[in-house]
């Protein structure tokens, strides 16, 4: 086998389909958020989340001004809020017209699949990212289909 180049990796795990979340924090001048589907549950007892933050996302810095953190799982309509929170735009400029609520001191996207509040627990450097896990301390759900991410884009799970 060839050795791997960073673009050679990035292309063969868009084989691997993802959920769609949003990760957010509160912070002094309001929400934030970032797409990030490098998200998944840790463990059951105790309820722990992951989340992997690059290095540069201001919503990593708003996590860990917060101590606490939200993740919301995206369903098939919500793929303009997937595209507007993978953005650099001014972080009041993504909030602004998505529904939202604040639910156990963390903000949500209403209508989310699942909405959880997580107390962050550890924050671990990893490459140009940083791995942060928290303990679920709420947590809602919904009924409908995910959004999901495969070969580069955003799709349907039909
Ligand atoms: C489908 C998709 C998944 C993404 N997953 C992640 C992720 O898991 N972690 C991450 O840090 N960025 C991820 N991103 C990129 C961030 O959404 C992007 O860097 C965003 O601008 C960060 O915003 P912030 O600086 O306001 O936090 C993803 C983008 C897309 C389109």
């Amino acid at each position: 086998m060839p050795p791997p180049d960073p673009a050679t990796f990035r292309a063969a795990m868009a084989n691997l389909p993802t959920g769609v979340t949003i990760v957010t924090a509160s912070g002094p001048d309001g929400p934030a958020g970032a797409t990030a589907n490098a998200v998944c549950s840790l463990s059951i007892e105790p309820m722990l989340m992951l989340a992997c933050l690059d290095r540069g996302s201001r919503t990593l810095l708003a996590v860990q001004a917060a101590d606490r953190f939200g993740v919301s799982v995206l369903h098939k309509g919500q793929e303009p809020i997937a595209r507007s929170f993978a953005t650099k735009a001014p972080v009041a400029e993504k909030w602004a017209g998505v529904e939202w609520s604040e639910r156990d001191g963390v903000p949500a996207i209403d209508d989310a699949l699942v909405s959880l509040a997580c107390d962050l627990r550890d924050v671990l450097a990893a490459g140009d990212h940083v791995i942060v896990t928290g303990e679920v301390t709420a947590l809602e759900t919904t009924e409908g289909d995910p959004l999901v991410f495969h070969g580069g884009v955003f799709r349907p799970l039909d």
